[in-house]
């Protein structure tokens, strides 16, 4: 095999994001949004026909050298915003990882894409959870740390562990609002970690956002919009109190809610992207615009990993 491909899809979280990072229950559901990469022998790294850096590509560096690799020549097509909080690095060190090990003939099972892509992900970005990758690997939808179902994976790593479950996604109508603002996952988890630190009441909100995740995953599962609605938004503002929103987020959040059922912040935050649940796509899409988001409609179901071109 001289050429693989792979795509792998973005994510948003319904609930339970940074909590996660602390062993928390956390749903997120997969996007028709995906980033596709193919892979070629190449004795250096080259990223879309230019030399680069294996230290300013850590995921790919990090999956090369598991497999023995000095060098790759990487293509890569996204539809996901880098930075948005749609998961844009997990799909690429998801797709990457499926490309890399076709290339060298080795399995593609899921689990095993699952771990090497957190792996990557934990190089390159230090302490976060196995929610994304885990989203990008398995599509349709995944709930961490919830009691029942079968695990499709459970991931351990210092001391924390995550249980991982595959959910039917729901048929259900999210607006993204991108606030345009790019904004790394590493250094967000790490200002939750400080305030954690710092802070004994930080461990009561984490505990509050775990609690309203296991009663958003019974409402996820009954398709009862009008229950998970508000627990999005409380969300919302106990993420705010964590100092992970901003005010673009906190105005794209309060335009969408007349329109919906509930909005919060998906991701990392500090920017990126917001999420609102509603019957009233058009009316979210305007309110966002009007306060200078981008919005777009995300359809939910989207397979996971697979290799091979993607298919749009
Ligand atoms: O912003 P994103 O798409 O990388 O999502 C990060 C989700 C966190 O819970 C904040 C971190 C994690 O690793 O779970």
């Amino acid at each position: 095999m001289t050429e693989y491909s792979a795509s792998a899809p973005g994510k948003f979280v319904i609930l339970g994001e940074h909590a996660v990072v602390y062993g928390k229950p956390a749903i997120a559901l997969a996007i028709d949004r995906r980033i596709s990469v193919s892979v070629r022998r190449c004795g250096d790294l080259r990223v879309n026909g230019e030399a680069a850096d294996p230290g300013s590509n850590p995921h790919m560096k990090h999956i090369l050298d598991r497999h023995g690799m000095a060098g790759a020549a990487v293509r890569t097509d996204s539809r996901i915003p880098p930075g948005s909080g749609l998961g844009s690095s997990a799909a690429l060190s998801a797709a990457f990882s499926s490309a890399v090990r076709g290339l060298n003939g080795m399995s593609q099972d899921p689990s095993e894409i699952a771990r090497e892509a957190f792996e990557a992900e934990h190089y390159a970005q230090g302490r976060g959870s196995p929610m994304d990758t885990s989203a990008s690997v398995h599509g349709k939808g995944v709930a961490l740390n919830i009691p029942g179902g079968d695990a499709l994976w459970d991931i351990d790593r210092d001391g924390r562990s995550w249980r991982v479950t595959g959910i039917e996604a729901p048929e259900m109508t999210f607006v993204v609002g991108y606030t345009g603002i790019r904004a790394a996952t590493g250094p967000m988890v790490e200002r939750v970690r400080r305030y954690k630190e710092g802070n004994g009441f930080a461990a009561d909100v984490i505990d509050e956002i775990g609690s309203l995740t296991l009663d958003g995953m019974s409402r996820v599962l009954k398709n009862d919009v009008a229950g998970l609605g508000p627990l999005m938004t409380r969300n919302h503002r106990l993420l705010a109190i964590l100092g992970v929103s901003c005010r673009e987020l906190d105005k794209l959040v309060e335009a969408s809610l007349p329109h919906s059922y509930g909005a919060k912040l998906t991701g990392s935050g500090g920017g990126g992207s917001m999420v609102a649940l509603t019957d009233d796509p058009e009316g979210v899409c305007r309110a966002i615009s009007a306060r200078g988001g981008a919005p777009f409609v995300v359809r939910t179901g989207e397979r996971g990993v697979s290799a091979g071109p993607p298919v749009r």
